[in-house]
């Protein structure tokens, strides 16, 4: 429905007193979700067994009008309480690796594959990824971002799918999704092999590059 005639249905509403009793249909209609409130009605998702030993289903924070999305594995200990991606010590370093090339972090839209922390923070398991990809997906109409980082080897493989290591994924862009994808190391990878960010910061470098031509 374009807003035009959003609009004008919700005048007929008003001048024939429904519009009360139709107060629920804005969301129905609503040409761009607001995903704050989306991700309040997946709060409680049971579709795979992550939900068991969850505290918080960690939705995904930012810009709505973002060009550029973050996808990361899985929320971890301290996502999983806060119910926010990346705020322990890896999504600090997203943090700095970020304002390293000049974007803040509340430009973007930051996510992760799945949205519940796995046991012992194991990688998700293709059935949970499956499970959780409805929501990346709509998380991925609504923004429309025009670049996508995706953090580290198992985001890349379940979303790329091309059976390679992160070596292999950080040598060339990928499309997903119809969007120009960068691959790089997952800041936790980085915490544990210094040595590796020379090689994410060529990748960040490429990125910005992209990003300051949008
Ligand atoms: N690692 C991830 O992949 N995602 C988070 O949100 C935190 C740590």
């Amino acid at each position: 429905m374009s807003a035009k005639s959003l609009d004008q249905h919700f005048e007929l509403l008003h001048l024939s007193g429904l519009d009360e009793i139709f107060l629920d249909a804005e969301s129905e209609f609503d040409p761009v979700p607001d995903l704050e409130k989306v991700k309040l009605k997946y709060a409680n998702c049971r579709k795979c067994s992550l939900a068991e030993n969850r505290i918080k289903f960690v939705y995904g924070e930012g810009s709505q009008s973002a060009k550029l999305m973050l996808i990361g594995e899985a929320p971890g200990a301290e996502e999983n309480i806060s119910g926010k991606p990346f705020v322990g010590k890896a999504g600090q370093l997203l943090t700095k690796m970020l304002k390293a090339i000049n974007i803040e972090r509340d430009e973007v839209y930051i996510t992760n594959v799945v949205k519940c922390r796995p046991p012992n923070n194991r990688n998700p398991l293709p059935a949970e990824i499956d499970a959780c990809s409805e929501y990346l997906d709509e998380q991925l109409a609504v923004i429309q971002p025009e670049l996508i980082l995706l953090l580290g080897r198992v985001a890349s493989e379940a979303l790329l799918k091309q059976n390679k290591t992160l070596a292999e994924y950080r040598k060339q862009t990928h499309i997903f999704k119809s969007v120009k994808t960068y691959v790089t190391y997952h800041p936790s990878a980085l915490l544990r092999n210094p040595g590796w960010k020379k090689f994410a910061w060529i990748d960040l470098q490429k990125l910005r590059d992209d990003f300051n031509q949008l």
